[in-house]
């Protein structure tokens, strides 16, 4: 019992191994090879890549005069042809790839919306030839404008999301990338930004994605600037475009100081005013100690952007002539400080003024005198 189902395993085994090589070697079958799906913009191209296999003995018929046929929304070859290489019909296009070796390759033309659906390819030989793939079909989608492109972010050579920190001098890498769909010309992809900046990309192709590159240093200046990304299809009668954009956070230690003064009438008032991102903080130091709002003493703060501000102290108080004034800013990424000039009040100076003109009035009036004498005598 046991041997007998041995030997039918064995068979068995050598009967698939038998068909397996039938296959290989005499039995083609129809088959096709086709995107699933594919965009096109409206009004431009389309290219659908396709090649096919047929029954062996109908080779023969794969001559010029064989027909590639295309139906949409079905395979009723009576009802829903919508191109055919023999004669005009209702998708202007052409079969690019040669028939006779099995290339179905097709360019549709001027492209609607009413076009999106589900194509199937037939083949028609001189003879006996005429067989509809209907296994395998395509999904056509028009649309009315381009999609998209991406904008990735690159910080020294690594992947960021957009609002993540970008540090003053770091190299910076804006890539935009777009899917190219068909078109004459084929799509570009621009860089802009705001406020305007001269800007140098390199655009490639890469398989059938386009990509721009735009590479520099981060500076303070770019922070919050925005950069825009276009890819334009020109089209007869117009153009379509679509664009992304990007803004950048440029962080930076507070800046050289911008604007620091003091005037000082009965109290002294001054003045600092600095840059920064994150906005940085602001710190009052007089004769090295630091100083806070008191009774004599008033410190007001006002943010002038998101990245600068400014602050005054107003010091109701008698300073010494030796007193300094400090302003010391800190964010996250440094520090830095300014010296101020704590100039004597304007009475005192006023004062000093008369003193100089009184001095100088009595030695007129001494030398005056002593050449009078020294003339006497
Ligand atoms: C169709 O394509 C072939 C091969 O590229 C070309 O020779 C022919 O001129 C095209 N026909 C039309 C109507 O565009
Ligand atoms: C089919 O024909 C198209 C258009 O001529 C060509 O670009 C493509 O390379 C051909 N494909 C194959 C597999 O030969
Ligand atoms: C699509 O619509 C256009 C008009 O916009 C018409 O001329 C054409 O016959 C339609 N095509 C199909 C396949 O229905
Ligand atoms: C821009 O930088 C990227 C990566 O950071 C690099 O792959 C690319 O070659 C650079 N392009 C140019 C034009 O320097
Ligand atoms: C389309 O864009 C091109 C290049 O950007 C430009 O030269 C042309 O004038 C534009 N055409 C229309 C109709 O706007
Ligand atoms: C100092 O006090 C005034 C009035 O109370 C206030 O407006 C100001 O914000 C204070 N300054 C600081 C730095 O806290
Ligand atoms: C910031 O100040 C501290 C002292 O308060 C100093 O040790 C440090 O070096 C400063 N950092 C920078 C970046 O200037």
């Amino acid at each position: 019992d046991k041997v007998c189902a041995n030997e039918e395993m064995v068979m068995a085994e050598k009967f698939f191994f038998f068909c397996f090589l039938l296959q290989g070697v005499c039995c083609r079958d129809y088959s096709i090879s086709l995107p699933e799906k594919i965009a096109a913009l409206s009004g431009s191209c389309l290219i659908i890549k396709c090649t096919f296999e047929i029954e062996e003995k109908y080779d023969n018929e794969l001559t010029e005069k064989a027909t590639g046929v295309w139906l949409k929304d079905g395979t009723d070859v009576n009802k829903k042809l919508v191109f055919s290489s023999l004669q005009k019909s209702l998708i202007k296009g052409n079969i690019t790839g040669k028939l006779k070796e099995k290339n179905c390759t097709t360019v549709f033309y001027d492209l609607r919306s009413n076009h999106t659906g589900q194509y199937y390819f037939r083949i028609e030989g001189t003879n006996e030839l005429k067989h509809t793939f209907t296994q395998d079909s395509v999904s056509v989608n028009v649309i009315e404008s381009p999609h998209k492109p991406t904008v990735q972010l690159y910080v020294e050579q690594k992947e960021v999301q957009d609002q993540e920190e970008i540090l003053e001098g770091s190299s910076v890498s804006l890539r935009c990338s777009a899917e190219t769909l068909c078109s004459s010309p084929p799509p570009a992809l621009t860089w802009s930004s705001t406020p305007r900046i001269p800007l140098s990309d390199s655009s490639r192709l890469q398989e059938l994605i386009l990509i721009s590159d735009l590479n520099f240093t981060a500076t303070h200046h770019q922070h919050k600037d925005t950069f825009t990304c276009t890819i334009t299809y020109q089209l007869q009668d117009k153009n379509k475009t679509a664009q992304e954009s990007i803004t950048l956070h440029v962080k930076y230690a507070p800046k050289i100081f911008s604007f620091s003064s003091c005037t000082r009438t009965d109290a002294a008032v001054c003045f600092c005013e600095v840059d920064g991102s994150p906005s940085p903080d602001l710190e009052w130091h007089l004769s090295g100690r630091p100083v806070t709002n008191s009774s004599n003493t008033f410190i007001s703060e006002e943010r002038m952007s998101s990245t600068v501000l400014r602050s005054s102290i107003t010091l109701h108080q008698s300073l010494k002539h030796t007193s300094t004034l400090q302003c010391i800013s800190r964010n996250t990424h440094g520090n830095a400080s300014q010296l101020l000039q704590l100039l004597p009040p304007v009475e005192c100076l006023n004062l000093l003024y008369v003193l100089i003109g009184v001095a100088s009035g009595a030695l007129v009036v001494i030398i005056m005198c002593a050449i009078t004498n020294i003339y006497i005598r």
